[in-house]
């Protein structure tokens, strides 16, 4: 299986990893078809704006590799705008990931959503 160096670079190397405190929003998703789990957490500011976000996983390389990319992807961004970010987006912007891989991209599309949800369920908009 070949995967891109800027894959490996954040399968080695992951950004973001780790847990937030009093986090604004977590979410959590396991994958159907491999079992494995994400879980997100963000930190939003007044202004609907992520100010800091950090993942934990028990996934494979593919998955870390993707959520980490994730995290920097999202980070700074309004809330509405990193619901426009894809999985598709994220993999494209690592060169791509073998397709048998391609489900694991998913997870932290799925977590990050829940967690965009659990923040706005716990800060209803006045
Ligand atoms: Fe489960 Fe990749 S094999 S997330």
């Amino acid at each position: 299986m070949m995967y891109t160096q800027q894959v490996m670079d954040h399968f080695m190397n992951p950004r973001n990893v780790g847990e937030i405190e009093n986090a604004s929003g977590v979410g959590e998703v396991g994958n159907a078809k491999c079992g494995d789990i994400m879980k997100i957490y963000i930190k939003v500011d007044e202004n609907d704006v992520i100010t800091d976000v950090k993942f934990k996983t028990f996934g494979c390389g593919a998955a870390i590799a993707t959520s980490s990319r994730a995290t920097e992807m999202v980070m700074g961004k309004s809330v509405d705008e990193a619901l426009k970010i894809t999985n598709e987006m994220v993999t494209e912007s690592l060169g791509g990931l073998p397709p048998v891989k391609l489900h694991c991209s998913v997870l932290a599309e799925e977590a990050l959503h829940a967690a965009i949800a659990d923040y706005r369920e716990k800060h209803p908009k006045a």
